[in-house]
């Protein structure tokens, strides 16, 4: 039985519609992110699970259980919002205990799961302090905390992290995996930061304009994005985009052309399709003699224990990232090569994955 799923979920506010025909499954200990741009529809999508807004059709399914109608209170789910939402009058502690208070949980069990909960968050030493006397991290793990001490069938966050500085962000990502690691609960998460989804996600979907573009793990994603959007959306810097035309050469094995660029593919016979953009993560270029692509190099920025060179490749821009020293400096003219395995093919149009099916030999064109 999934634990939560999302079968034909529509959102409308008048004319805009911010979530269009959204579906999916996962299961019981998944860590789903919802993942996308501002404005796609992420918090829309997750004030509808937590139930604090109806969808305009569809279903929502919790352990089997169909909850689209019911209150907040009654699906047993807790949201930790951006903003924290603490009780500033009230002590860690109070904040910790105050969900449970009110729902007439017996002194004992109170304590044994705030004390529980204290203990996971390391907030031992904070329990007598107001909101006002913490950091914006610690503040951000009562929040979590008050969430975890219901013992929810599952956790909603909306980008609880980007109140954070980058160094926190990473130890609070580290907590949290390791968190969902004990917990055994869903974690269903908000966030326009593709390092966020790549780091804690079991389940990724990616949303562009109120749909999924590619619902997928991690992995999934980064190494087989199903379009141009997402393979843009996801590595940083994103994976090169460089429209191109799909032909053939000599003995009808097909080759890709754009100035300065002519790529030869282990495929033969009709492409199909002939306007594609050629997708090249970064770290798939490397400098070569007889490379396949030729350019200019404009910057290249030091990481530390890498580089990334920004060049022109026949009017388009892409990054080559290799371990330091990289070997190109800005000026230079150079050339770049690439495996046909790390060659993404794109429909211009739709934008697309092309994949090519080897029996019999065709391109697939969705
Ligand atoms: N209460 C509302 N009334 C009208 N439009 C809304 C409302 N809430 C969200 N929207 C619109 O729906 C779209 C998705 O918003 P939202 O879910 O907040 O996106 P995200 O969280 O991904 O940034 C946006 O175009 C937004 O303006
Ligand atoms: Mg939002």
């Amino acid at each position: 039985m999934a634990a939560l799923e999302l079968d034909g979920i529509v959102r409308r506010f008048g004319d805009t519609t911010a979530v269009a025909d959204v579906s999916l499954r996962t299961e019981r200990n998944d860590f789903l992110v919802l993942l996308g741009p501002s404005g796609c529809g992420k918090t829309t999508l997750l004030r509808m699970i937590a139930g604090l807004l109806s969808p305009t059709e569809g279903r929502i399914l919790v352990d089997g259980q169909d909850v689209t109608t019911l209150p907040p209170r009654e699906r047993d789910l807790a949201m930790v919002f951006q903003n924290y939402a603490l009780y500033p009058h009230l002590t860690v502690e109070r904040n910790l205990g105050f969900g449970l208070s009110v729902r007439r949980t017996g002194k004992e069990e109170l304590r044994r799961r705030v004390d529980e909960v204290a203990e996971l968050l390391d907030l031992g030493p904070l329990l007598r302090r107001r909101p006002k006397e913490l950091s914006g991290g610690q503040r951000q793990r009562v929040a979590l905390g008050r969430a975890m001490v219901r013992e929810p069938r599952a956790f909603l966050m909306d980008e609880p992290l980007s109140n954070l500085d980058a160094k926190l962000r990473a130890s609070t990502r580290t907590r949290l995996i390791s968190l969902h690691r004990r917990l055994d609960t869903t974690f269903v998460y908000v966030t326009h930061d593709q390092i966020d989804a790549m780091t804690m996600a079991t389940k990724v979907a990616v949303l562009n304009h109120g749909r999924i573009e590619q619902f997928g793990t991690p992995v999934e994603i980064y190494d087989e994005p199903a379009s141009a959007f997402v393979a843009g959306f996801m590595g940083a810097p994103p994976m090169n985009l460089i429209p191109a035309e799909l032909g053939t050469g000599p003995d009808d094995g097909l080759v890709l052309r754009a100035p300065d660029l002519e790529i030869p593919l282990p495929y033969r016979g009709d492409p199909g399709v002939r306007e594609v953009l050629v997708g090249i993560r970064p770290e798939h270029l490397a400098t070569a003699p007889a490379g396949e692509l030729r350019g200019r190099v404009d910057i290249v920025e030091n990481l530390g224990s890498e580089e990334i060179a920004e060049c022109e490749i026949g009017g388009a821009r892409v990054s080559v990232r290799g371990a330091r020293p990289i070997g190109i400096a800005p000026g230079d003219h150079t050339t770049l090569s690439v495996r046909p395995e790390h060659v993404h093919l794109f429909a211009r149009q739709s934008g697309r994955r092309l994949s090519w099916e080897p029996e019999p030999a065709s391109l697939l064109v969705p």
